[in-house]
């Protein structure tokens, strides 16, 4: 049964996007570990239901799982078994989540509704599910994310919808949030309201790739640890929406339109590690880098850097606690590899981390 599980998780990963699944495992086998499946249980006299164990219809059930994808369902299964812990229904044709869909399922942890047709849910369809904490509605056809989702929710994915709006209201209470995965929606940074995540105390991963936004979002969680903004039409990193992020250790801003990074914008990201501005139009190297302690990697190929200064990345004394740099790369930028002072990098100890031309 262990083997039924794992493969279940895998199919799961593999859609699952860049982040890495952390807790998933735990929590498929707290759920194996808090009770016999229904399986194993010897049911007592009198408790036989008549009609044998309920699973919907070619759908599969197994140790609380419940597997729907692939069915061509066009709704959502009535006769769903009340203690089901997953619920797979993607890959199908649903248009619409409607109230009374998940009534019985307050056992429910992680929702599966990725690629149908969904372009409505009604406002209270996830109240019942007190226990969920993983909701994935990826390619779908919403314009609006949920309302009232339940206040056990941990990670929300909502890739590839038609969402032009992110308000505060609907994080409201969501107090155990950790990944908001927003990618390739029509989103503006005028869609996104001002503070929308900065509620979420344990929230420490946002990707909004893909999508019309030209400003990092303001207001967002010191909490933070990753933010990729990868893809957009961002303009310019300005200091003061990095404010406060003292736990940032990944920046994605590459294929954006960057012109500049605002002076202070690395001291307000303090635990920084890795900074990837690839694919910008940037003219030079970002100030701070020199003084930062933590930062490593630090991604400025496709720019249009014309000079390199010799104290752009290293502090000017020898005797410093800068965490040697594991990859910088400079290459396709008008400055010349051999315009640069070779003592630029002299608190590089592994000289293969600098990419500077084909050359290393
Ligand atoms: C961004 O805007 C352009 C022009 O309005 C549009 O064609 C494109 O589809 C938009 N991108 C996304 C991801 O919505
Ligand atoms: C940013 O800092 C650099 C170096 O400290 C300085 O030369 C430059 O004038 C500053 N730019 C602004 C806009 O303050
Ligand atoms: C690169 O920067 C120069 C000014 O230094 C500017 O004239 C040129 O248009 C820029 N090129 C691109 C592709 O942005």
């Amino acid at each position: 049964m262990k083997a039924t599980l794992i493969f279940l998780l895998l199919a799961q990963v593999s859609w699952a996007g860049p982040f890495q699944q952390r807790g998933l495992f735990d929590f498929m086998l707290e759920d194996e570990a808090s009770g016999i499946g229904p399986e194993e249980r010897v049911p007592e006299f009198g408790e036989m239901e008549p009609l044998g164990p309920v699973c919907p219809f070619r759908c599969q059930c197994h140790l609380r799982v419940v597997q729907c994808s692939d069915l061509g369902l066009d709704k959502v299964p009535s006769d769903l078994p009340p203690d089901t812990t997953l619920l797979d229904l993607q890959n199908n044709k649903i248009t619409e989540i409607k109230n009374d869909d998940f009534k019985n399922l307050k056992d429910l942890h992680a929702l599966i509704l990725v690629n149908n047709k969904i372009s409505k849910i009604s406002p209270g369809a996830f109240t019942p599910l007190v226990k969920l904490e993983r909701l994935y509605l990826s390619k779908n056809q919403l314009k609006e994310l949920p309302e009232k989702m339940p206040k056990s929710l941990q990670e929300l994915r909502v890739h590839e919808n038609e969402i032009t709006k992110v308000r505060k209201a609907v994080f409201n209470g969501l107090n155990e949030m950790i990944v908001i995965e927003l990618g390739t929606n029509p989103l503006k940074s005028s869609g996104i309201e001002n503070g929308a995540f900065q509620g979420m105390k344990k929230l420490s991963y946002i990707r909004i790739a893909d999508t019309n936004i030209t400003s990092i979002p303001q207001g967002l969680p010191p909490s933070l640890t990753e933010l990729h903004l990868d893809n957009n039409k961002i303009t310019k990193v300005d200091a003061a929406s990095l404010k406060g992020l003292n736990n940032l250790a990944k920046l994605g801003l590459s294929f954006n339109s960057i012109s500049s990074v605002e002076n202070g914008s690395l001291a307000n990201t303090p635990h920084l590690r890795e900074l990837h501005l690839n694919n910008n139009k940037l003219l030079r190297v970002p100030g701070g880098l020199a003084e930062h302690k933590y930062i490593q990697v630090v991604y400025l190929h496709n720019n249009n850097i014309s000079a390199v200064g010799a104290n752009d990345f290293c502090p000017p004394g020898y005797n410093t606690k800068k965490a040697s740099y594991s990859g910088v790369s400079l290459f396709s930028n008008p400055v010349q590899y051999w315009e640069i002072q070779p003592s630029t990098f002299r608190c590089v100890y592994v000289r293969s981390a600098i990419q500077l031309g084909n050359f290393k």
